[in-house]
């Protein structure tokens, strides 16, 4: 494709109808690949949005004629190429980044730190040039490492509100909530558990003495459970590694689209919506930790601290706690580093 239809196709919108029940303009960043082509068909799906952005550094012409056929009345724009960014975040309410590189088998998330730094530092910066107030979340991974990233250029720039930036970690409620319920014998929507901590490996920390229904495994058990939780990224890597590689992208696509519809819910004031992410927090000897938030016009409205740990997930606590200050480090060093 050459330069001049490249521009000619940056901006690219469709409109249907004309009024909306809500007025809410989300921006997916990374909207081409794996995890932002079935996200956006939620989103292009989904009542509570009004308007989608996509952006992506390539192919953005393809997903946007593609989800512009869909027949909802969400309005579409495409944009693509870094000097668009700034256009694809105007005037959004949420921006979700999913872009960046995925995981290969061997590596673990904090590997992919030096790829992905530069993509949320770049995102970043414009989400604190064009659209400040927007709830920002990031799912690019290391998620531990690269919302620490997010807050030091947002601080830098005067506009960081800690209510505003999230690290997506739904996937890991998720995950918890299907495991259970394969054990309880009940519907997964059933299961009520926080899993607080951060995204990666030990520093993910599902409170199984909080479940409910209640969960009644002996240690040898519960470790395994635990184990599996933690690992679940990980098993998606190794078995999409027969097929052409990457990592969670489906059910990463689902879980942002549950954490999106509870910030849209929150926006709206619809109910009092609460979920795990990883945010700016004094709840814990982190700087930012995943716990229960009650979100709101504002973001997070409420956190809702720590839950009550058992003995086991004391010590759980503690070893998520000594990773995560190492992680969130690396992200603060970064930001140094290049400022
Ligand atoms: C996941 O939890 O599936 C994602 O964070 C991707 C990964 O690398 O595991």
């Amino acid at each position: 494709m050459n330069s001049l239809k490249f521009r000619q196709i940056t901006r690219l919108v469709r409109n249907f109808g004309t009024t909306t029940r809500n007025d809410f303009k989300v921006a997916v960043v990374g909207s081409s690949g794996g995890i932002g082509q079935p996200l956006c068909l939620l989103l292009k799906r989904n009542k509570l949005v009004s308007k989608l952005s996509i952006y992506d550094i390539k192919k953005t012409p393809g997903v946007y004629a593609d989800l512009s056929h869909i027949d909802t009345k969400i309005s579409i724009e495409g944009f693509q190429c870094a000097e668009n960014l700034p256009a694809a975040l105007e005037k959004a309410h949420v921006v979700m980044v999913v872009g960046g590189t995925a995981r290969k088998p061997g590596m673990k998330r904090e590997d992919l730190f030096n790829k992905n730094a530069s993509v949320v530092e770049e995102i970043a910066n414009v989400v604190a040039e064009k659209c400040p107030k927007a709830l920002f979340c990031i799912v690019t991974n290391p998620v531990n490492s690269c919302v620490p990233l997010a807050a030091e250029i947002l601080k830098k720039k005067n506009v960081f509100d800690p209510k505003r930036l999230f690290g997506v970690t739904t996937l890991d409620l998720v995950r918890s909530r299907t495991f259970i319920a394969q054990i309880l014998g009940v519907e997964p929507s059933k299961v009520v558990m926080p899993v607080i901590g951060g995204h990666s490996g030990q520093t993910i920390l599902p409170v199984l003495s909080q479940c409910k229904p209640a969960l009644k495994l002996d240690k040898e058990k519960a470790t395994k459970l635990i184990k599996r939780i933690q690992e679940a990224g990980t098993e998606v890597v190794k078995a999409k590694d027969q097929d052409g590689g990457g990592s969670a992208t489906l059910s990463m696509a689902h879980a942002a689209l549950l954490f999106t519809e509870a910030l849209l819910k929150g926006l709206k004031g619809d109910g009092k919506p609460v979920k795990c992410s990883f945010v700016a927090s004094d709840v814990s000897d982190c700087a930012y930790f995943s716990t229960p938030l009650q979100l709101g016009k504002n973001g997070v409205e409420k956190n809702l601290g720590l839950p009550k740990l058992s003995a086991d997930e004391e010590k759980l606590y503690c070893i998520a706690v000594e990773q995560l200050k190492k992680d969130i480090q690396k992200g603060i060093d970064y930001f140094k580093k290049s400022n």
